[in-house]
């Protein structure tokens, strides 16, 4: 191994340029080994590539910068959508192998999520050796505890559930906040607990508004004039669909958006009190990463450079019990990490009186404590 190419691919994340710092000091300055950075996620290695070596210099300043210096990319030709599915061009690959050659590139750390993770897989499995490191504040790959990112957006979600409650209390209004969460209600669910939201909407609890609106009804048996929702992006009603903002094409993956906007105009039309929606969005995404964060980031980078080194292959760095260890990138991709609805942080939210909107809520949820 002499040459290391570093690929940051699909949605951004806080602490991308962090790893990106880590696998630089660590390959050059621990194992005297080239780094080449890899420019838009894996579109830099199609037609003239864009690409470029990383120098000890170019990583200065770069623990607390969001983004990512390299670029990313969170479609292209690497995934083409057709009639509903995913599907991989042959061709993408078979340039891109070459370009890797014709780079010197010996292995391949790829920063990303499921989809980037998966098309990292079909290098491995091709000949290129990869290791991934999990990245997306969304908190759903598979074989870790942790993706770097996720926390930061935590706290951004959880700073915005804070402000919402001050303007709601002042007006005895409604407020619902969207959050991201493609297909998992881990950001809805722990800044929900983290906020003080009195309900949490998850893609994996389909809701009713009704059920909803009896927990807002609930509070006002209480004197609580004013409730917090928080709802992921991902959320649906019970027999309903997602709700979509772009339908998406050959090139684009559909985009969710819309379901905050339907729980609060949902929520006025049956309980008649004002509702307002606040959509976070990409927030939660730019900026610089937490503390934590930036530590796990870091790790991640010089853990994957040594996995590289010992010859691990077709493998991704994971968080367990507190330790880096590696799993292997199939198992990995194979299957989201959704959040258990029976799991125990689930109980305790409703414990602490949250309602998630279930159809048998009322069932579930601890009493509001008037
Ligand atoms: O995967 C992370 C994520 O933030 C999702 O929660 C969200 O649906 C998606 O990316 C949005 O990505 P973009 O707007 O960049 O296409």
């Amino acid at each position: 191994m002499k040459t290391i190419g570093l690929i940051t691919g699909g949605g951004d994340a806080p602490g991308l340029n962090a790893v990106i710092r880590a696998v630089v000091k660590t390959a050059i300055g621990v194992y005297n080994l080239k780094v080449v950075g890899v420019e838009d996620g894996f579109e830099g290695l199609l037609s003239e590539t864009k690409a470029r070596e990383l120098k000890p210099e170019d990583v200065r300043g770069l623990l607390p910068r969001g983004g990512t210096i390299l670029g990313t990319r969170n479609r292209g030709r690497f995934v083409v959508h057709d009639t509903g599915g995913a599907v991989k061009p042959e061709e993408s690959y078979r340039e891109a192998i070459a370009n890797i050659g014709r780079l010197g590139i010996d292995g391949l750390i790829v920063v990303g999520g499921e989809g980037s993770l998966g098309i990292g897989l079909e290098f491995d499995r091709r000949g290129v050796p990869v290791v991934g490191v999990p990245k997306t504040i969304d908190n759903d790959l598979a074989c870790t505890e942790l993706t770097f990112g996720f926390l930061t957006a935590l706290d951004i979600a959880t700073e915005a559930l804070d402000r919402l409650h001050t303007t709601a209390a002042s007006h005895d209004r409604v407020m619902v906040l969207e959050v991201m969460g493609r297909h998992t209600g881990w950001i809805a669910l722990h800044s929900g607990i983290a906020g003080g939201a009195d309900v949490i909407l998850i893609p994996e609890i389909p809701f009713t508004c009704e059920a909803v609106a009896e927990k807002i009804y609930e509070r006002e048996r209480c004197e609580r004039q004013f409730s917090i929702v928080v709802v992921a992006e991902g959320s649906s009603p019970v027999g309903g669909q997602e709700i979509y903002q772009d339908a998406g094409d050959r090139q684009h993956a559909p985009r969710l958006g819309g379901v905050g906007n339907f729980v609060a105009q949902q929520i006025e039309r049956i309980t008649g009190k004002e509702s307002r929606c606040v959509v976070l969005g990409h927030l939660q995404r730019g900026g610089s990463p937490n503390a934590f964060d930036r530590m796990l980031a870091s790790n991640y980078g010089s853990c994957a450079v040594r996995a590289l080194v010992r010859g691990e292959r077709g493998r991704m760095v994971a968080l367990h019990a507190a330790d880096i260890i590696t799993v292997p990138l199939q198992k990995a991709c194979a299957n989201l990490k959704t959040v258990p609805a029976e799991s125990q942080l689930v109980r305790t939210a409703r414990d602490l009186g949250i309602s998630f909107g279930a159809p048998d809520e009322a069932r579930h949820h601890g009493k509001e404590v008037c």
